[in-house]
């Protein structure tokens, strides 16, 4: 098998018509990763989750659970500082305790203090600070994929004409790679859907990074919801679709079901966060049970090309759509 300087396999070359990858050892490797939280402060905070969900959470409990998150904020400030854990680590860290914030401003009647104190906690000690990496970046959820997608996916460079879509776009870090690393042939062009509005500036960031980047002219930027969004774009048109957008299981398994129309028969269709290192199959959060799900519905429809921390399928030359419930194929 020829692999060019790039890294990307040559025409002809499609790595993923080989055998299928199921292999644990890459979901363990960005487990190790992303799954920043000490081992107390998880089975906490999962457990804070569960009850939010069952409405069980006593109030009174509230300014201990903002205690434990400020010494774990403080923990992981120094295991970054120790090079214990990544700048992207530490980013994921902080995202999902401001989660946790919010949810707990969401779902608790707050004392005056409290909630001062949270949103302190939110101001201060979460500030939306740039990565130090190139771009306008507050998050990186992509570039551990980066080889593994090269392998799998880098058949595709260089084809003219290539139709993608991104649900889930962000700050634009994997739209960017995909545009750079896939999209490269004439007349590629990826749409970006994203109702962009996770924090004040998301879109200028994303705006930025794009033209940054040297990309915007091959991205058509979609500002909404996929699940409303969807709907617009042409059947059976797209060679590739990356689904990274909401992750909860509804969404995700609407998601799935609108683009398996979209993806054109032979086309690709890829998953984030089928395993959720914070997550595991709970609180509605974890996209896995919906992926499951829909691939049973179109089984016999596609090919797997891997199953780990990603999903990523294409889809059968000869596809009759999603299967009718209760009736064999
Ligand atoms: C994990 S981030 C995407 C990261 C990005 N793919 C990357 O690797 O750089 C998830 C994104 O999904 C977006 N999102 C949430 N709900 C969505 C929905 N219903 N439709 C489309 N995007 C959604 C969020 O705004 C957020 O930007």
């Amino acid at each position: 098998m020829t692999v060019n300087d790039k890294g990307i396999h040559q025409p002809g070359e499609d790595a993923s018509r080989a055998r299928p990858h199921r292999s644990s050892a890459r979901a363990t490797q960005i487990r190790q990763q992303l799954a920043v939280l000490s081992d107390r402060f998880r089975s906490s905070y999962l457990d804070c989750f569960q009850r939010l969900q069952e409405r069980t959470l006593d109030e009174q409990e509230v300014p201990a659970i903002v205690g434990d998150v400020t010494a774990e904020l403080e923990d992981l400030g120094l295991r970054y500082q120790a090079g214990q854990i990544t700048e992207a680590g530490l980013a994921y860290g902080r995202t999902q305790i401001r989660d946790l914030l919010q949810r707990l401003v969401d779902g608790c009647e707050l004392t005056t203090q409290t909630r001062r104190t949270i949103d302190r906690l939110v101001v201060d000690s979460l500030p939306r600070s740039l990565l130090s990496a190139p771009g306008r970046y507050t998050q990186d959820w992509f570039s551990f994929h980066e080889e593994h997608w090269r392998r799998h996916f880098g058949h595709l460079a260089g084809q003219p004409g290539l139709q993608a879509v991104e649900i889930g776009s962000f700050e634009g870090r994997s739209a960017c790679w995909i545009v750079q690393n896939l999209l490269i042939g004439e007349n590629s062009r990826l749409i970006c859907i994203d109702p962009f509005a996770d924090y004040p500036g998301q879109e200028a960031n994303f705006d930025h990074n794009v033209r940054a980047a040297g990309c915007a002219e091959r991205i058509v930027k979609i500002r909404g919801r996929s699940q409303q969004l969807l709907p617009y774009l042409a059947a059976g048109s797209y060679d590739f679709i990356y689904v990274d957008g909401s992750h909860e299981v509804l969404d995700v398994l609407q998601d799935a079901a609108m683009c398996w129309r979209l993806v054109r028969p032979g086309g690709l269709l890829v998953f984030d966060d089928y395993e959720h290192s914070l997550f595991p199959n709970s609180f509605g959060m974890s996209a896995g049970p919906a992926i499951d799900t829909f691939l049973g519905l179109v089984k016999g429809q596609y090919e797997l090309i891997f199953q780990d921390w990603q999903v990523a399928v294409r889809k059968n030359r000869r596809s009759h759509g999603i299967r009718p419930l209760g009736r064999p194929v």
